[in-house]
């Protein structure tokens, strides 16, 4: 018998997830051969899978599961007006103190509260934490990286890298309109980079300074912004639970007044229980904001081009309001590996590790394994299941013939496989293999001419 699944401690468990990412094959650390960029990570041959699977899982709920919501993919690299209409070029920074020894910028709000650890007073006024230099003002400090277009290194020619993608909707929507047969309420949906110069990137895959974000700017009459609010509030936190996302591992935040971005009239985050988080153990996954009227208002101030919508039914044209759920890929990545990983022990006291990732996400979706391998007749039905297989499906199918069998459903509990395709002495005679089952080990006989619908069964 198994014992109850013993989660490890806190912060124990970010250095198992860390350790695990690298070890098979989820995330490394970037640019490792020349000491690493800090905080910048590869996605590898698995954690590349489990990414792709979030988009593809997103983009299908947003785009091909409903009448309303159309797709786009805009540049990340856009006109310098955009960021003045948006009021990111004034308004996206955070306030910093910078060191005049060490060069070192510091969160103002963090610096007060300690974080960098203690600040140094002398003569009366702090100092910096790390050398003791004297400290600057506290200063602005734009979060979005700069780069120049063209060849000529001038003023003219900077250019920013997007710090969201919404941005690229909404200089879009007049074309979308023009080119579909939408009515409000309708959507827009995009995936992609982000970029922001972070003062306090971490926590693994946490903060980073470059992400894809998962966004949808969803337009409505003016009027019915707070249902539609409501509605996607719900709507998200549901898209969670259904990918496996434990209730008791997420939550819903409502930003205060002071916090909200100088866009939104209203915003809730939907947290995770991230083992890093604070006091209260929770943080961001993904934010919906009402954005009003605001960026569309703007771009067509900026622009001077008439970015209204026409109102059949009552023949007026308005500029209609915005709701956004936005939502980060790597953070949801690092969600599922956390909510997923548990220990196990057996009877014999060996340590289990599964990742109980949803089939939809999970990386392999099958594993096929020779109960041995030094029957070869075994080997070439395994072979030849797994090419049948491996040529008809979509999706990552794993083929394992080293080591024991136990080990091999190690490996697979490991990464997360949700089922382990076991061909058997029984196979060659009536052409039936063993499923088992990830989460529970369960096993059942199934025909091999049965594998692809059972699987389609399973992973829907
Ligand atoms: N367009 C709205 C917007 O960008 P945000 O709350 O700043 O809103 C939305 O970002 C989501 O993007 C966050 O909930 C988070 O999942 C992700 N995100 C934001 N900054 C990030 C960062 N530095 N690293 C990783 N993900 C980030």
């Amino acid at each position: 018998m198994l014992k109850k699944p013993n989660k490890s401690s806190d912060l124990n468990l970010m250095d198992k997830i860390v350790s695990l990412a690298k070890r098979r094959g989820y995330i490394f650390p970037d640019s490792e051969i020349y000491g690493g960029l800090a905080n910048s990570w590869d996605f590898g041959p698995l954690g590349v899978e489990l990414k792709n699977n979030i988009k593809r899982v997103w983009w299908e709920s947003m785009v091909y599961h409903r009448e309303d919501i159309v797709g786009l993919d805009s540049t990340i690299l856009m006109n310098p007006k955009v960021w003045i209409a948006s009021g990111h070029a004034s308004g996206f920074s955070d306030p910093l103190i910078e060191c005049k020894n060490c060069h070192t910028r510091f969160r103002a709000d963090y610096l007060k509260e300690g974080k960098y650890g203690e600040v140094i007073m002398k003569d009366g006024y702090p100092h910096c934490p790390l050398c003791g230099g004297e400290l600057t003002e506290e200063r602005k400090f734009n979060l979005m990286f700069k780069t120049f277009f063209g060849p000529v290194e001038d003023e003219s020619n900077i250019i920013y890298l997007r710090p969201e993608t919404a941005q690229g909707i909404f200089i879009n929507f007049k074309q979308v309109l023009a080119s579909s047969r939408l009515k409000l309420p309708f959507g827009i949906a995009q995936i992609g980079k982000s970029f922001r110069n972070e003062i306090t990137p971490g926590n693994f895959i946490f903060r980073l300074r470059e992400f894809e974000q998962m966004e949808l700017e969803y337009f409505v009459k003016p009027k019915e912004d707070e249902k539609w609010y409501k509605y996607w509030l719900k709507e998200r936190f549901d898209w969670y639970l259904s990918l496996g996302l434990k209730k008791e591992n997420l939550r819903i935040r409502q930003h205060l007044k002071n916090e909200l971005a100088h866009y939104a009239k209203a915003c809730s985050d939907i947290e995770f229980k991230f083992p890093f988080s604070g006091q209260d153990g929770f943080d961001e996954l993904e934010g919906i904001a009402n954005r009003t009227d605001y960026d569309l208002k703007n771009h067509m101030n900026y622009s001077g081009r008439d970015l209204t919508y026409f109102d059949e039914e009552t023949g007026k044209s308005y500029i209609p309001y915005v709701i956004e759920p936005s939502a980060g890929v790597e953070r949801t990545v690092l969600a599922v590996l956390i909510n997923g990983y548990e220990e196990e022990k057996d009877e014999e006291g060996e340590t289990r590790v599964i990742l109980k990732i949803h089939p939809r996400l999970a990386p392999i979706k099958a594993a096929i394994l020779p109960l041995v391998k030094n029957k070869k007749d075994l080997v070439l039905k395994a072979q030849e299941i797994f090419k049948t297989l491996h040529s008809r499906t979509h999706y990552f199918i794993d083929y394992d013939e080293t080591g024991s069998i136990g080990r091999r459903y190690r490996r697979q509990d490991e990464i997360g496989t949700p089922f382990c395709l076991t061909i058997d002495f029984q196979t060659l005679e009536d052409d039936t293999l063993t499923v088992r089952e990830r989460d529970n080990m369960k096993q059942e006989r199934i025909k091999v001419s049965e594998i692809e619908s059972y699987l389609k069964d399973k992973l829907i």
